[in-house]
Formats: C-alpha cells, sequence, structure tokens
C-alpha cells in the first residue's frame, strides 16, 4: 500500500525506530482508559509492536502514523479485518485511531479518519466500514460523528460499547 499522506499526517508500515514513542504511547493511562483499561507493560507492548511489525504493508492494517510537521512518530491509525466466528467479514473493514496525549485536540484523528474512509471506498472498493467505542469515550464518539457513522447498536455489559457503521456512500440506496 506505501506511503499515505493527509495535509498533516504521513501513514506508512511501522519500523523497528517507532518502539519507543509506540511504547510510551501504550503505557499512557490517558491513551489507554477506553481502550483496555490499563496502561500496557513494556513487555505487553512490545509484544503488540512486534505484530504491527510482521503486518508490514499490509493494506487492512494499522499505519504507524507522522506528524509532519515535526516529523515524529504519534500513534497509528488506519483499517483492519472485521473478524466473525466465520473469518474476516469480507468487503468490510473496522476503523481504528490512537494517538499520543499530546496530539489530541487537533483534529488530527477526523483527518486520519476522512483520508482512510477514502481509501476503504473509493480504493478497497469496500461495502461497510465499522467501529466500535466504549460508551463513555466522548472523543472517540465524537470524531465517529463528524465522519458520519451512524450508530447501529449498543450492547450493555460491565464496559458497554457502541457499535457505528459507515456504508460505502456510492452504494448507498436512495429512497424514491
Ligand atoms: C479518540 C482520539 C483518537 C481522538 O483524537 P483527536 O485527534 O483528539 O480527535 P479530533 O481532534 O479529530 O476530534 C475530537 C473531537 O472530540 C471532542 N471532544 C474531545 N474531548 C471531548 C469530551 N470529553 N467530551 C465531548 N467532546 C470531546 C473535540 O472537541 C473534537 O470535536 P470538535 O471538532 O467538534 O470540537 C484520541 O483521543 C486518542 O487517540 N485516544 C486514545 C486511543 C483511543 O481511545 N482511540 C479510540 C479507540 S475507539
Amino acid at each position: 500500500m506505501g506511503v499515505l499522506e493527509s495535509e498533516r499526517l504521513l501513514f506508512r508500515a511501522h519500523q523497528a525506530a517507532d518502539l519507543e514513542p509506540y511504547c510510551a504511547m501504550q503505557a499512557d493511562p490517558e491513551v489507554r482508559r477506553y481502550v483496555g483499561g490499563q496502561p500496557r507493560t513494556r513487555e505487553a507492548s512490545e509484544r503488540k509492536f512486534r505484530e504491527a511489525l510482521e503486518a508490514g504493508d499490509s493494506p487492512l492494517s494499522l499505519r504507524a502514523t507522522v506528524f509532519k510537521p515535526e516529523g515524529c512518530y504519534i500513534g497509528y491509525c488506519g483499517l483492519y479485518p472485521r473478524f466473525t466466528p466465520q473469518g474476516p467479514a469480507p468487503g468490510e473493514a473496522v476503523l481504528a485511531f490512537y494517538l499520543a496525549h499530546a496530539y489530541w485536540g487537533r483534529g488530527l484523528a477526523t483527518e486520519a479518519g476522512r483520508l482512510f474512509l477514502h481509501v476503504g471506498f473509493d480504493e478497497m472498493h469496500l461495502n461497510r466500514i465499522v467501529a466500535s467505542v466504549d460508551v463513555r469515550h466522548a472523543a472517540s464518539i465524537r470524531v465517529l460523528e463528524k465522519l458520519g457513522f451512524v450508530l447501529v447498536e449498543t450492547e450493555r455489559g460491565g464496559r458497554s460499547f457502541h457499535h457505528f457503521e459507515l456504508l460505502c456512500p456510492h452504494r448507498r440506496t436512495i429512497p424514491l
């Protein structure tokens, strides 16, 4: 898939040099508050990082995200397969974004999301992109709303999640 760019962000495969900023982000309780709940240990972060490296340049994998004005790694964003008990759902993907705390509140997740919706629908010809978010995670919910996602279900439990979807704009049925 190579390198993708938006106005302020560059997206590429993970590289070994991303390890330290990756682990710093995973150790930040603010970043992990609504994803996992606990900061990741160094060992767990390194394990996850190896998975990110192994994913390489696969189109359906989260991409290392570089903030162009500073040339630094600030997290990972992108699309990954929606897994079902039967395997990856064909024509579908999950959108996700994880940014270091210092870069929040600048519209960067929304900018990343817009690019990956374009890639997913216009280049990969996906039919549907989904995202699930902890019901308490107001910032993430807001990003999904800004991107046009629609709430389809709320799953209540120990932790409750909103499930959002966006259908390919080229395939939406136009009411007569
Ligand atoms: C969620 C996350 C990606 C948002 O990134 P971001 O770059 O700050 O998002 P944006 O700046 O594009 O948009 C955030 C929006 O949420 C709003 N917002 C932020 N905190 C909020 C809060 N507590 N309550 C209500 N709205 C809030 C912002 O005002 C902004 O909306 P606006 O443009 O209408 O003003 C970032 O916080 C993050 O990486 N968190 C840790 C990982 C994570 O939880 N990822 C999401 C997994 S589902």
